[in-house]
């Protein structure tokens, strides 16, 4: 089977986990490990502070409580997305709001950001989906009208930019993940990045717990969501290949481009004049013209041992959500049509060129004997 990802570990990894290790940086908010892979993945995002937590997850969580977001508020969103983005909101108590997706670029569409603000709107937490950033310039302007705090969803889209300013240095606070399938990974992990320095503050104070002075006696209500020494030595040594793994995803979505582009019935992804996509997943989206449907067609590469993914459950249709009092959600008729006609191809960045052949070679071929892709092909 091809898999739709396979992290990038070398000996580099190994030998700093084993190194942390050795010098005791196993738990708690010490050691040089994660002193640097903060400051130097910050300094990758182009902020002031890096706080590593546990998980992509719990960086949006905390962050939307360092915002102040609370009881009561509201809260856009990207419709289409992983849950995380609105556990986030959920766990703080308040209403996530989904804002559909615009069709080329699959993030949220930003004509539609202003019809959904209210009187309880405290903030957006805009996503990065699958590489592509959003228009941050322009959303910022909106959010800076109302007075809307932004916190960027980066789990997606480590190092990519829009205009050549990097995701996660717009907003008020970024927030990336690390999990096995990302960009890059310490297995579990996440942080948050800003450039506000009382946002950092409050940061480090909520990930341990609201520990303060005297020791023992609690101001706030925190939690923990440390990360340990030895994850955050994998991820130093990680962040030392970010470049290289970044390309080489380019690279693959490349080879993708120019195999695919002649198979009818197929959406491929866009990079947009102002962006530079990092094309952390490959997702394409299936048209009628292809012929079978976007679920016959994963079986059919499933059968051919290649493993792909659908695109995300929008928020609008997650039943939880629905039973929150307060939820109201817009329709939201694109992110409903790309949970139905989208998935993604194996896109790990160690993918052969001889695996890119296959993959699209298969598609091509299952598109070409359906009756409905012979015809538009020809
Ligand atoms: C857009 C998005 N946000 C948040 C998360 C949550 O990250 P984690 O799995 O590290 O908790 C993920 C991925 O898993 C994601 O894709």
């Amino acid at each position: 089977m091809i898999p739709v990802f396979e992290p990038t570990i070398g000996e580099e990894e190994i030998a700093f986990v084993v190194d942390a290790l050795r010098r005791g940086e196993i738990s708690g908010n010490f050691g040089s490990y994660l002193e640097r892979f903060e400051s130097e993945f910050a300094a990758f995002c182009g902020c002031k502070h890096g706080i590593a937590v546990s998980s992509g997850t719990t960086a949006l969580q905390l962050a939307v409580d360092a915002a102040g977001i609370g009881a009561g508020d509201e809260v856009l969103i990207s419709a289409s997305t992983n849950i995380a983005t609105a556990l986030a909101v959920v766990r703080n108590n308040a209403i996530p709001v989904p804002v559909d997706s615009e069709s080329e670029t699959w993030n949220l569409d930003l004509d539609l950001i202003e019809s959904l603000i209210t009187p309880r709107t405290k903030g957006i937490i805009p996503v990065h989906l699958f590489g592509h950033p959003v228009e941050m310039s322009r959303l910022m302007k909106i959010a800076d009208r109302h007075n809307l705090v932004v916190i960027e969803d980066c789990a997606e889209s480590h190092g990519a930019t829009e205009r050549g300013r990097i995701t996660g240095s717009f907003g008020l606070m970024g927030c990336f993940s690390f999990y096995a399938n990302k960009v890059i990974t310490t297995g579990e992990g996440g942080m948050v990045v800003t450039s506000d320095d009382k946002v950092a503050a409050r940061l480090r104070l909520l990930r341990n717990l609201g520990f303060s002075q005297p020791r023992f006696r609690h101001e706030i209500a925190g939690y923990n969501f440390r990360l340990t020494g030895f994850q955050a030595a994998m991820g130093l040594a990680q962040l030392h290949k970010i470049d290289r793994i970044i390309e080489s995803k380019r690279r693959i979505a490349a080879l993708y481009n120019e195999r695919l582009k002649t198979v009818a019935g197929l959406r491929l992804p866009v990079e947009l004049e102002w962006a530079r996509n990092i094309y952390w997943m490959y997702g394409i989206v299936i048209t009628p013209g292809f012929g079978i449907g976007r679920d016959a067609l994963i079986a059919r590469l499933s059968e051919a041992g290649i493993e792909t993914r659908t695109f995300f459950c929008p928020m609008n249709q997650q039943p939880f959500l629905q039973r929150i009092a307060g939820f109201r959600s817009a329709p939201c008729p694109v992110a409903d049509d790309l949970w139905q006609t989208g998935l993604y191809l194996p896109s790990g960045s160690n993918l052969s060129e001889a695996d890119i052949d296959r993959i699209c070679e298969t598609i091509a071929d299952i598109s070409s004997h359906s009756p409905l892709g012979a015809t538009q092909a020809s």
